[in-house]
């Protein structure tokens, strides 16, 4: 297939288009480099040996989308581009509605005037909201405690009603728990700008000498050692997952699937942070904080439901995703050159 990925240029967008590559399908890519560098297209196109079509601009621009598709065959997308973090969402909340739900809108919009009906959207594991039991299952109410959660609780409706209207849609709503690790080349991988929020990215700018400690925050959650549990999935997991659901979307009869995409194991920070220690080979400096607002004590998926129905299962230990985060932070020390 012809697959358009947006967001392509950045950490699971990146990772997938490699394994897309090896699928046999063809890929461009739409990216607006808000977050992510030039010089990743330049190494996904060594790794994969096939120049990549890649066109910047943004995907609320609805003249370009649809100059886009009026121009391009395109039989697929992949809908990864949007913002993620959720602190800045709580900052700026216009202008995470604005984005991720415009980008969709203006996407959606042009895909219906040419009758590409397959869509893999990027939703996450937040939907799920603050007081789910674990492990979570696809059929569990959706909520969200932040105005970057809503947006994906929101596409998510936005794509169910969109199937409804046209049954004809092959739609996948794809709910991430913690993408962690990297390209097992160690050059393409997941380059935050400024103070990474997330605990993989921290643990490696602390070990590799940027900054000075890792903060845990809070030890005092009813766990196994009372720090929060995660389920860690390798990107490169998470990629094949994306493969998978493509191909489940040529043969299944139902307009909208939804699908955890985890390993359905929890990790403590503490796991965490020792399986890093052993990709490193040394102790890393940390200490106990309190808690993170809006932090809840354990999330890890039921991935049942994807291992049946999409003949995928995450293989990846956690020992190999801070190995693989290691190399590329340690190649790449301050992520990808500017030029
Ligand atoms: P990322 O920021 O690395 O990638 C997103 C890409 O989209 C970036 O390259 C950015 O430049 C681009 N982009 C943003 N807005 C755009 C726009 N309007 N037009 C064109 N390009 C635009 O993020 P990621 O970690 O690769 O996440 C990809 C998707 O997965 C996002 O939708 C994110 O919300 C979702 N997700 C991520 C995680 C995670 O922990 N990384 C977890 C669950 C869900
Ligand atoms: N943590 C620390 N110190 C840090 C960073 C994180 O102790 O410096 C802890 C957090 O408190 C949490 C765990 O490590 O217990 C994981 O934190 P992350 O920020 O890496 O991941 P989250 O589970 O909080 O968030 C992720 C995505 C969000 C998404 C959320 C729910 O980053 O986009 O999962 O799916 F909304």
């Amino acid at each position: 297939m012809r697959v358009l990925v947006t967001g392509g240029a950045g950490y699971i967008g990146s990772h997938t288009v490699i394994q897309l590559v090896a699928a046999g399908h063809d890929v461009l890519i739409v990216d607006n480099f808000s977050n992510a560098k030039p010089a990743v297209v330049h190494r996904l196109e060594s790794i994969t040996g096939v120049k990549l079509p890649v066109h910047a601009f943004d995907l609320r621009d609805a003249d370009r989308t649809e100059h886009l598709f009026a121009h391009e065959q395109i039989d697929a997308v992949i809908h990864f581009a949007g913002l993620k973090a959720v602190g800045e969402s709580m900052e700026q909340p216009l202008a995470y509605y604005e984005n991720n739900l415009g980008s969709t809108f203006s996407l959606v919009r042009a895909m219906a005037r040419h009758d590409i009906t397959k869509l893999v959207f990027s939703s996450s594991a937040t939907v799920y909201g603050h007081n789910a039991p674990v492990p979570m299952k696809e059929d569990f109410p959706t909520s969200a405690t932040n105005p970057y959660g809503w947006t994906k609780v929101m596409v998510e409706q936005i794509l169910r009603d969109v199937a409804v209207a046209q049954p004809r849609w092959r739609i996948a709503l794809l709910r991430y728990f913690n993408p962690v690790g990297a390209h097992p080349s160690g050059t393409i991988g997941e380059d935050p700008s400024g103070i990474p929020n997330n605990l993989v990215p921290y643990i490696s700018q602390v070990a590799v000498g940027r900054r000075e400690k890792l903060r845990i925050f809070g030890d005092d959650y009813s766990t196994p050692d009372g720090t929060a549990v995660r389920d860690y999935i390798h990107v490169e997991d998470l990629a094949a997952g994306h493969v998978a659901a493509l191909a489940r979307l040529a043969s299944t009869d139902r307009a909208v699937s939804t699908w955890n995409l985890g390993t359905g194991t929890g990790s403590s920070v503490f796991d965490v942070l020792h399986a890093f220690e052993r990709a490193v080979g040394h102790d890393l400096p940390y200490e106990v904080v309190g808690r993170r607002a809006g932090d809840i004590a354990a999330s890890y998926a039921d991935p049942g439901r994807a291992n049946e129905q999409l003949g995928w299962t995450a293989t990846r230990s956690l020992d190999n995703m801070c190995a693989d985060a290691w190399r590329w932070q340690s190649q790449n020390p301050d992520g990808y050159p500017d030029a």
